[in-house]
């Protein structure tokens, strides 16, 4: 873990989201699946997000802009400077057998860079509008399902047998992916502060205890993610 002040080297359009992408410096990328807290301009706490993309000498970030510190991030142009600190908490394991990735929504973020080091693993993807769904074109071997259809219906179709699944996205989808597939590694969100374990901020209760999901996750599988119920706090809710 590391905290470097980096370039911005650009920020593109995908669908409603951007990817933003910054110089990696020192900076190691880490596992699919864990994160970075990026500094917000002009925003008092840095925002976690999961890496996207690791190419040579580059970081991105794939960003949906639905409060003010995502959308200053979204903001920013190409030569701005942000501090980053990361790669932090637990990613996805990687010894899987037979892989398919499963995200909703902006949970696609983590994917690319989880489907790169998979090979190619095929994936199931739900989104809200054709408009969204534009950021499969990130992940390589996707079927995508579009609004009123569920992921979660799709991959019904999908467990004979059943998957080694790796998934992300809203908190109702992965309740709904773990009923399927207890044994899914899945990434949980919750609002950070930190993202080191200081601020207490991202605890959730994991089998009766309150866990920080910055330290114990984000990436839970089995068991460990049984009984994840977020603290949900209303004026955490715009990001
Ligand atoms: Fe501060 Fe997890 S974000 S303890």
């Amino acid at each position: 873990m590391r905290r470097e002040r980096r370039t911005v080297r650009s920020r593109e359009t995908v669908g409603p989201y951007t990817l933003l992408r910054v110089e990696r410096g020192g900076l190691e990328p880490g596992v699919p699946g864990q994160f970075f807290m990026l500094e917000a301009p002009g925003r008092l706490l840095p925002r976690p997000m999961s890496l996207c993309l690791a190419p040579r000498g580059e970081l991105a970030f794939l960003i949906d802009p639905i409060g003010p510190g995502t959308q200053a991030l979204c903001s920013l142009e190409p030569g701005d400077e942000l501090h980053l600190l990361g790669p932090l908490g637990n990613g996805f394991s990687l010894a899987v057998e037979r892989p398919l990735l499963v995200a909703g929504g902006i949970g696609i973020a983590p994917l690319p860079y989880l489907s790169e080091r998979l090979g190619g693993a095929p994936a199931l993807l739900g989104f809200r509008s054709e408009w969204h769904a534009e950021a499969t074109a990130l992940v390589p071997n996707a079927e995508i399902v579009i609004d009123p259809v569920l992921v979660t219906e799709a991959l019904k179709d999908r467990l004979q047998p059943v998957p080694d699944v790796l998934g992300c996205g809203p908190e109702p989808m992965l309740g709904a992916v773990r009923e399927l597939v207890p044994s899914a590694q899945l990434a949980w969100e919750a609002p950070m502060a930190c993202g080191y374990g200081a601020c207490y901020g991202c605890a959730v209760e994991i089998g009766g205890e309150w866990k920080r999901l910055c330290v114990e996750g984000p990436v839970l599988s089995g068991t460990d993610g049984s009984g994840v119920r977020p603290l949900t706090r209303p004026e955490q809710a715009a990001a």
